[in-house]
């Protein structure tokens, strides 16, 4: 997955959105996003997580520049979601999510008090939320749980 030439160019995104879908068709559009997700993550290079919960979105894509930008324009316009608001936007050395194109997580209690914390829409996202965000994404790469779901073949 990872050509030895990428990591000085990683490009890595971190953004919060609030969902636009009904409590009702939740599950079954979520599942839709994954699955159409992974096969296009995987096309691009791109690896990472995607939390929701069921009001807000958290999303960390890693991979080379174009991939990420190409996932970014789709993202940014997908109306499924609004006010998608940046944390993250950086270079980074290897992956977090190394042979994931996509983990998902519907987010637990303790992500969605973080993620209610953003002031979605609002400008820049304060230092010490997006440090607990990254903290958090970081935290959700290393759980156990990560094997037990999809990964690239
Ligand atoms: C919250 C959210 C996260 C998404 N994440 C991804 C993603 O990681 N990869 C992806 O290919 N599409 C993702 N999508 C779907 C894209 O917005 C888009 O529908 C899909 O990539 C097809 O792209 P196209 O409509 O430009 O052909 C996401 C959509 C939403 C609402």
């Amino acid at each position: 997955m990872q050509r030895p030439d990428e990591a000085k160019h990683l490009r890595a995104w971190l953004y919060v959105s609030e969902s636009r879908m009904p409590d009702a068709e939740a599950d079954t559009a979520i599942e839709d996003i994954v699955r159409v997700s992974r096969e296009r993550n995987r096309h691009l290079a791109v690896t990472g997580a995607l939390l929701f919960t069921r009001q807000r979105f958290a999303q960390f894509l890693e991979g080379p520049e174009e991939g990420v930008n190409a996932l970014k324009t789709s993202i940014l316009c997908d109306d499924r979601h609004q006010l998608v608001t940046t944390a993250c936007w950086v270079i980074q050395k290897g992956r977090l999510f190394q042979g994931w194109s996509l983990v998902y997580s519907g987010a637990s209690q303790y992500m969605a008090g973080i993620l209610n914390q953003v002031d979605l829409g609002g400008g820049a996202i304060p230092h010490k939320v997006c440090e607990e965000l990254a903290y958090l994404i970081e935290q959700f790469a290393q759980t156990d749980d990560l094997d037990r779901k999809d990964p690239i073949p």
